[in-house]
């Protein structure tokens, strides 16, 4: 076994120590007051998540899953609609579609930058198609210019998947700020983490963050008085005291990663590994550094050896997941999406790593057997 310390993919606890304190005091406050369903603090963080993505209104929820869940339900989408997405995201992505009652469409993505590829979007919209959701995978925006002007075209909703992408931008425009809706997940190993589930939908639509509102709190706007059949997708008010003191580090956190990312883009320049590629003009906040190897399992056995631990994000596409049998795809079965299936692997990726860790990581990879060319 190894002597060296582990890498992990992502290391929760050095992160919650230096916040412990503050995080506590927030805490303390609450459970001395009394209130822990939605309240002040959940206000509060709503109204500053709402300005870090340039919108007008943020609405607390569960976790990411609600977030697009209630984002379909407010546009009222349902049985006989169709939502295109992409095919290699989280399930939840396209759970959230099923709990509709609306058929999930799958289309394959660009080959460089991991995300839907709008080219393909046209081609799969039929009548019956009502909404996109593209999702910013891995922390690098999705071509949103060229998304909203298809959905323009074909009077379509837009609704964003940013559970990956918390200050992703595109030319200055934060991810969550283009669509109907932005959809956010703070699962702990996000680049907003709660201590336990969260979420958020963000939009700039007075109506809609009113449906939103009541759709999260059992159609309720006055207590007892239920205007629609709604659900219970609360923000807790602990998580959000969490969320509260995150906000003031997020962006350090977030040059921090890019910042590993640089580094990982110089030592494993010269290797047979096809790296990341931030789009010009784009803000990638690299929630994962996901990389392609053709011998993908056996380079990951190979580091974990060492004490690195990579992951992979994810390792079959959505298409072929048993609730989606028989789904419409474009093309027929997702030829890239399949393929990188098979070939993608996530190395450690969090705020704190430093350039010594990319450097041992970078040395164990090029100890690996030849790479044949064929992968970049
Ligand atoms: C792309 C994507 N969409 C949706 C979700 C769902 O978020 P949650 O786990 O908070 O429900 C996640 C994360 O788990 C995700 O990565």
């Amino acid at each position: 076994m190894s002597q060296h310390p582990p890498i992990p993919l992502v290391d929760l606890a050095t992160q919650s120590r230096n916040i412990r304190d503050e995080v506590l005091r927030r805490m303390s406050d609450v459970i001395d007051a009394g209130r822990y369903i939605l309240g002040q603090e959940v206000a509060e963080f709503e109204e500053i998540f709402a300005k870090y993505c340039q919108v007008s209104h943020a609405i607390g929820v569960a976790n990411g899953t609600d977030a697009l869940h209630l984002a379909l339900r407010a546009l009222e989408i349902g049985p006989g609609d169709e939502v295109i997405t992409v095919g290699n995201s989280f399930a939840a992505t396209a759970f959230a579609i099923a709990y509709t009652g609306a058929d999930a469409v799958f289309v394959d993505i660009d080959p460089v930058t991991f995300n839907i590829d709008p080219t393909l979007i046209e081609q799969a919209i039929t009548a019956k198609t009502k909404a996109i959701i593209p999702v910013h995978l891995y922390g690098q925006p999705a071509p949103m210019r060229e998304i909203m002007e298809i959905a323009g075209r074909h009077n379509l909703y837009v609704v964003e998947d940013c559970a990956q992408s918390h200050g992703a931008e595109i030319d200055g425009q934060r991810c969550g700020s283009f669509g109907d809706f932005g959809c956010f997940s703070f699962y702990p190993g996000k680049n907003l983490g709660a201590f336990g589930d969260g979420g958020a939908i963000v939009t700039k639509d007075a109506r809609l963050a009113d449906r939103v509102h009541l759709l999260r709190n059992y159609g309720q706007k006055v207590k007892n008085r239920h205007d629609l059949l709604g659900y219970n997708c609360r923000l807790d008010t602990v998580q959000a005291c969490v969320l509260l003191t995150k906000m003031q580090y997020i962006e350090k956190w977030t040059e921090e990663r890019r910042q590993v990312a640089r580094w990982y883009a110089e030592e494993l320049a010269d290797l047979d590994l096809a790296l990341p590629q931030e789009s010009p003009g784009y803000r990638h906040v690299y929630h994962l550094y996901v990389v392609r190897h053709p011998r993908r399992d056996d380079l990951l056995s190979f580091l974990a050896q060492e004490n690195i631990f990579g992951g992979i994000h994810y390792p079959n596409p959505l298409f072929t997941a048993q609730p989606f049998a028989g789904s419409r795809t474009l093309p027929f079965e997702l030829p890239i999406c399949s393929r990188y299936a098979k070939e993608i692997l996530s190395l450690p990726m969090y705020p704190e790593m430093t350039r010594e860790h990319v450097e041992r990581i970078a040395r164990r990879i090029r100890q690996f057997s030849p790479v044949p060319a064929e992968v970049v």
